[in-house]
């Protein structure tokens, strides 16, 4: 179907020659009513004529089309669009394009060369759409160009005054983009080439002659259809090639730290990364722009300092053997494990496993009907990373391996471990974080069988003396630990290793002499060989394993835990659990001194999650509030819609899994409240605990501090925070 403007005025500015010409013809040849508007100057807006505007209304009247003239200069932006309500009773398409040019370099620019351009191109696309603004917001349909030029986008020597005006009008256009979104007035920006009497004298006579306005003409027109839904767009335009822009945005880097001054020093040490496209983003809206500036507040605050982002290039390295910009990202040589049901028996009796519990036989016995690898066995195929000393062979890693302690470890199963087979382990280093008086590594290793990734190992290193490069102390990268909840736990389940059993889980791997060799432990500054940490986290996870997932290898999906102090073969390992929903926080004791050894840790499980005794899950004491939210809509009758005109969405966790959604539509009809997954789009979503949602409604918990301390995180337009106060107030009542 052609594209037609029957019905339909159009007033081109500047439309006695060049582009505004071509668009004014293609409008009327198309069927719309058109004014040719045009002052008749020079190029440089000097001299006035009645001639160029009727030349070209009379060519239109030739072919059939309608138009009309009109003389003046878009400085008196009302009568132009009178001049289209008095010929044709309306006004629907402004193209904004009259347009001259005073090029002097920067320092020759007079007052007059400045003032005349920003009146002419700037100040006149404000004059003329503001006239015709009311008329398409009551009609509820406008289409609007503005005509901005590459000089504006990237500059161009001798057009100060010029490149200044048109990249004002897409700044003009971005925001009449928006003010006009909801009464169908759309707003687009073109940038154009064209051979015209202000190209001649830039362009050689050729290329004047070959870039025809008719190849701009046609996008103009589609830009002011009715049926393009194209709004706050910028084009790049000519030789019959269109191309769209945006924003793009570094990651960028924060360059500051809690409680410290920003100082110039670290911006500059830091300069490569702001201004690293690696990973960039296209921010869309102000809201996005502004939300992730805000964030950084709430990152501050918990200890996310500089070098945030996901790019490297930290700050200068004092300590030359830790250098993050080298190494972070790097990649060890694969690994390759093979193993049969030995290697599995064997770690299952490594991590204490016996004949004498029946349950474990299917663990310790290949014939079992059940038989299986305990799912922390997923530790040791990507060890061999770390065993082969492939740390210490990175770029920027020059690091004494015997100065090595394994903090913390995570584990993800994709997938219930072979009891067979051989698997492939790719390790990269994630980050590397500056601890004072050591590094921490953090390693990444995903494990293959095939081509199937099984599982994946976060190892967290403390290599002591390898900090004090000026680095950062956190990453998003690390796998968090978890403090288990405030109350006695629900099940503690107590086992005691055997003198020998270092000896014996060494065998699956970890041949670090310091767990076997009385020599090298006390070069290490203990009594006798210790415990692997990782054997105690094989204790603490089957513990999880027997008592809340029947031993049942499928059900178990995660887990971390940090290492805090060593255990001694032979000492009783005491774990103490906590069931929230999927995830049991688990913390060990050594039984006999009650010396905390693992900490922060948690099992999760996959969500055969018991049920409440009811069968229900456990009610959440937002539920309560919704309920209470729903009823002031009902009872507002849509005056809240009319106040708060915004969808708020609503994201409840316990324990970081998200377990309930609702959505609050005080944009559409008389207002409502959905409960479950949303189909539309929310203007802001946030995403709370349920305890801290109560808190927060109940006015026990500022939702500003909320934000800053990271326990409540909103995605979309952060300052319609303000508007929900108008649900949320007078919290006694709910
Ligand atoms: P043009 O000089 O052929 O057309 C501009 C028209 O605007 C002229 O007919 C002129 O009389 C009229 N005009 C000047 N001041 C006016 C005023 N105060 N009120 C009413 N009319 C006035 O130039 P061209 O190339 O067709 O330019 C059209 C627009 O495109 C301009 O805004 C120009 O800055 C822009 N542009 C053109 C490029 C090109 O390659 N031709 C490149 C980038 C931007």
């Amino acid at each position: 179907m052609s594209l037609l403007f029957d019905g339909r005025v159009v007033l081109v500015t500047g439309a006695g020659g060049g582009l505004g010409k071509e668009y004014a013809l293609a409008f009327a040849e198309r069927g719309a009513s058109v004014v040719v508007n045009d002052l008749g100057a020079d190029t440089k807006g000097g001299g006035k004529s009645s001639a160029a505007a009727d030349k070209v209304v009379e060519e239109i009247r030739a072919k059939g089309g309608k138009a009309v003239a009109n003389y003046d200069s878009v400085e008196e932006g009302e009568k132009l669009v009178q001049a289209a309500l008095d010929a044709f009773g309306r006004i629907d398409i402004v193209v904004n394009n009259a347009g001259i040019l005073r090029d002097r370099s920067f320092v020759r620019t007079s007052d007059l060369d400045w003032d005349l351009i920003q009146r002419v191109h700037l100040r006149g696309s404000f004059l003329v759409t503001r006239a015709a603004w009311n008329h398409m917001k009551n009609q509820k349909y406008g289409r609007i160009i503005m005509t901005a030029s590459a000089a504006g986008i990237y500059g161009n020597f001798g057009q100060a005054n010029y490149s200044a005006a048109k990249l004002g009008l897409l700044g003009l256009s971005n925001t009449l983009a928006i003010e006009g979104r909801k009464y169908n007035i759309h707003c687009n920006t073109i940038a154009p080439v064209a051979g015209s009497r202000l190209t001649e004298t830039v362009m050689p006579p050729d290329l004047v002659a070959a870039l025809k306005p008719e190849y701009v003409a046609p996008m103009v027109l589609w830009l002011c259809h009715e049926q393009c839904q194209e709004n706050g767009g910028l084009f790049e335009v000519g030789a019959g090639w269109i191309g769209k822009l945006r924003w793009e945005r570094t990651q960028g880097c924060i360059t500051r730290q809690k409680n410290q001054p920003m100082t110039p020093e670290v911006v500059r040490d830091q300069w490569d990364k702001v201004c690293d496209f690696t990973d960039s983003t296209k921010p869309t809206s102000i809201q996005e722009s502004l939300q992730s500036v805000v964030s950084v507040l709430s990152k501050v605050e918990s200890g996310q300092d500089i070098t945030a982002s996901s790019t490297s290039a930290p700050v200068a390295s004092p300590n030359p053997g830790t250098n993050p910009t080298a190494a972070v990202g790097q990649n060890l040589p694969p690994t390759t494990f093979t193993f049969s049901h030995t290697q599995c028996i064997l770690y299952a009796l490594g991590v204490g496993m016996s004949t004498k519990d029946p349950d474990h036989l299917r663990f310790l016995y290949e014939g079992h009907p059940d038989f299986g690898c305990l799912p922390t066995f997923g530790v040791i195929p990507s060890q061999a990373a770390m065993m082969e000393g492939g740390l210490s062979s990175l770029p920027g890693l020059n690091i004494d391996l015997t100065q090595v302690l394994h903090g913390e470890q995570y584990l993800e199963l994709y997938k219930p471990l072979p009891t067979s087979g051989q698997l492939t382990s790719k390790a990269t280093v994630a980050d590397i974080l500056d601890k004072g008086s050591g590094a921490v590594i953090l390693l990444d290793v995903k494990t293959y069988h095939g081509d199937e990734l099984l599982c994946f190992n976060q190892f967290s290193v403390f290599v002591v003396g390898a900090g004090g490069f000026g680095g950062k102390r956190t990453s998003e990268k690390a796998k968090p630990h978890v403090p288990p909840p405030q109350r006695a736990p629900d099940a503690v389940l107590v086992d005691s290793t055997t003198n020998d059993q270092a000896a014996l889980y060494r065998l699956s791997g970890d041949w670090n002499p310091l767990h076997i060799d009385p020599s090298f432990a006390a070069m290490g500054g203990f009594q006798a060989p210790i415990l692997h940490g990782l054997c105690s986290f094989g204790f603490a996870a089957r513990h999880v394993l027997k008592h809340f997932a029947g031993n049942d290898p499928s059900k178990f999906k995660a887990i971390k835990v940090r290492f805090v102090k060593p255990v001694m073969p032979g000492q009783s390992l005491q774990t103490e659990m906590w069931k929230e929903g999927s995830r049991v926080h688990i913390q060990c004791k050594v039984k006999e001194t009650g010396a905390l050894v693992l900490s922060g840790g948690y099992v999760d499980l996959h969500e055969t999650a018991e049920k409440s005794p009811g069968g229900a899950q456990a009610a959440l004491e937002s539920e309560l509030l919704f309920t209470e939210i729903s009823r002031r809509i009902r009872d507002s009758g849509g005056d809240l819609v009319k106040k708060v005109n915004a969808i708020f969405g609503w994201e409840i966790t316990k324990d970081g899994e998200t377990v309930g959604e609702w959505t609050i539509d005080l944009k559409n009809g008389s207002g409502a409240l959905h409960r479950g997954a949303y189909g539309g789009k929310c203007d802001v979503t946030y995403t709370v605990s349920d305890e801290d949602f109560v808190e927060i409604v109940r006015g026990k918990l500022n939702a500003q501090k909320a934000f800053f301390s990271g326990k409540l995180k909103i995605r979309g337009n952060v300052m319609l925070g303000q508007k929900l106060e108008v649900i949320l107030k007078d919290p006694a009542r709910l």
